[in-house]
């Protein structure tokens, strides 16, 4: 019995991305996103010319010019809308690698690199007044994955 338990035990922490009160916390530091999407993203271009840079579709223009339309506001919520379901995912390492996935199968084609999502992890968790292991495990996991 003792020899099972111990089995189960094994068998439920070896979740490969956060789990438990790991997860809880990036889940309950994730609820301060939200009405704030167009901000965070603004200020991720602001703060990172060679993040924007990759971002051709606004070529010859500044952060400034798009920050208010509403193409900019639907990007915004979708680029923060993926971080929040994979945090939401935290828990279910099936969930988090469907979220995950997709996003791989849209960012590599892009050849978006490891230090351009330290770049995104940096402005976002400064931008939060976030921080602790389980942000760098969040973003380390996610940059393991995706990049
Ligand atoms: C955790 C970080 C990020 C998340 C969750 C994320 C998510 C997304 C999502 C959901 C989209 C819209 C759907 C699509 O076109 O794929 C998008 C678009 C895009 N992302 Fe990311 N992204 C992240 C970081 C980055 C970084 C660091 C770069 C580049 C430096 C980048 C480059 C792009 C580009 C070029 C587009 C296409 C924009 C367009 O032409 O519509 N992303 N991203």
């Amino acid at each position: 019995m003792k020899l099972l338990l111990l089995a189960l035990c094994c068998v439920a922490s070896a979740s490969a991305f956060l789990s438990g009160p790991g997860a809880a916390k990036i889940q309950g530091d994730l609820g301060k996103v939200k009405g704030k999407e167009v901000d965070i993203v603004y200020t991720v271009f602001k703060q990172n010319p060679d993040i924007y840079a990759k971002f051709t579709k606004f070529s010859g223009k500044t952060p400034d010019d798009i920050k208010s339309t509403p193409e900019f506001a639907t990007l915004a919520k979708q680029i923060i809308g993926t971080v929040g379901d994979y945090g939401a995912a935290l828990g279910d390492d099936a969930k988090v690698k469907a979220v995950l996935d997709k996003m791989a199968s849209t960012h590599k084609p892009r050849g978006v690199t490891a230090a351009l999502y330290k770049s995104f992890q940096k402005t976002v968790t400064s931008y939060l007044g976030v921080s602790g292991p389980e942000w760098d495990q969040f973003f380390s996991d996610l940059i393991a994955y995706v990049a």
